[in-house]
């Protein structure tokens, strides 16, 4: 059978295959879905300036993150709780990743555990995203188990100590996590296992509430990332900030790179849009330190534009959700594959053969 091409209708045919829950759990925004659309909107805000007769036979999509090569100037944004729109999981998205060179970020809440799905990576690159735990031995437990693994730095993600107002989830009731899902790395650490009273085998619902908790660190501030700062060497990048002076601070407390991110509008609803807020961190960070940026990035078009606007590298959502939810593993290499292709073309169409020379005397703002 013929898959999709474009994320519409990778979004259309995952809106048929999923339940009401699952589909709606990953395409739902918080509140009105305002900050979900400005971050769609925020790329339409610049059209491309091509440049012609540049030369574009050679092309060249790489760049260098923390000392690491990485074939493609996006990654896999850490995305929980796989599991939920194919049996594959984690281990699906990771394998894809690995096959085509795409650096791949396992979040936290993950349903395969962290070893499992670094051992199908071989060495491709990846990352690992933290939610903080409010127990620091939880914390450090893992960070050592992520660094033994072969992931090659943190991300923080700070924009979720509280689950987001979402109105889809809240309507179908539908909690992933209290369905068997996402806490891989959870029930397989032995901190935590000793935390409990129970096993997770033998009272589950009380280790999911337990684990949850555990991410619900309302109380994280800068000096608990300086924390984390003390118990890792990997590159630490703080994911989930929009605001310019947050990017100082977290430089200031340790952090090696910033990831401007709303959590693909999940999370504050009314907010400003990523692209939109990208200008000014990255005025603000002034080249101390590499920004990436996620929410919204659909097509090549889309990569270009953050890419040209300053971003070092983009993440990459919902599309790989929706490519694993109707096809599992060849599904998000399809997808993978297909949007290399594009941002390649994208790049030698618009008078470019390097990502690294992209700047923004290439855009126009609308
Ligand atoms: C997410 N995101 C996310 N972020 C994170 O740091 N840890 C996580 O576990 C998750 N889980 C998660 C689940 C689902 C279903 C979605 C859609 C998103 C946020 C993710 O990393 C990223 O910021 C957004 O997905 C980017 O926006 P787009 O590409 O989906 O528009």
């Amino acid at each position: 059978p013929l898959l999709p091409l474009s994320f519409d209708e990778w979004e259309a045919e995952a809106r048929k295959k999923l339940g009401a829950g699952p589909f709606g759990y990953v395409h739902g925004g918080a509140g009105g879905g305002e900050t979900m659309e400005a971050n769609l909107s925020g790329f339409r805000q610049y059209q491309i300036r091509p440049r012609v007769c540049s030369n574009v036979s050679k092309r060249d999509l790489g760049i260098v993150l923390f000392g690491q090569q990485a074939s493609v100037p996006f990654l896999m944004a850490p995305i929980g709780v796989n599991s939920i729109v194919h049996p594959v999981g984690e281990l699906g998205a990771a394998r894809a990743a690995a096959n085509l060179n795409v650096p791949y970020v396992l979040s936290n809440v993950s349903t395969h555990r962290m070893e499992e799905v670094a051992e199908v990576m071989g060495h491709a690159m990846r990352w690992f995203q933290l939610y903080p735990p409010k127990n620091e031995e939880l914390m450090q437990s893992f960070l050592q188990r992520a660094e033994k693994a072969g992931f090659t730095a943190i991300v923080v993600t700070v924009d979720s100590t509280l689950l987001g107002w979402r109105i889809t989830d809240l309507k179908n009731r539908y909690l992933p996590f209290l369905e068997g899902h996402g806490m891989g790395n959870y029930f397989s650490d032995p901190v935590f296992r000793d935390m409990l009273k129970q096993s997770p085998e033998d009272n589950r619902r009380d280790a999911v509430l337990r684990a949850l908790d555990e991410g619900n660190n309302t109380c994280f501030t800068w000096k608990t990332l300086t924390k984390v700062r003390e118990r890792t060497k990997l590159p630490l990048l703080l994911k989930g900030l929009t605001h310019p002076e947050d990017a100082l601070l977290a430089l200031e407390h340790g952090a090696d790179g910033v990831i401007v991110s709303n959590h693909g509008g999940r999370q504050l609803d009314g907010a400003i849009g990523t692209m939109e807020a990208l200008p000014e961190v990255l005025k603000t960070v002034n080249g101390k330190a590499p920004v990436l940026l996620d929410g919204g990035i659909r097509r090549g078009a889309d990569i270009i534009k953050a890419l040209a606007l300053g971003a070092t590298a983009v993440q990459v959502g919902r599309p790989y959700m929706y490519a694993l939810a109707v096809a599992g593993q060849s599904g998000v290499e399809y997808m993978l594959q297909n949007l290399i292709a594009e941002t390649e073309l994208q790049l030698a169409i618009s008078g470019n053969s390097s990502v690294k020379d992209l700047d923004c005397s290439l855009l126009r703002q609308v």
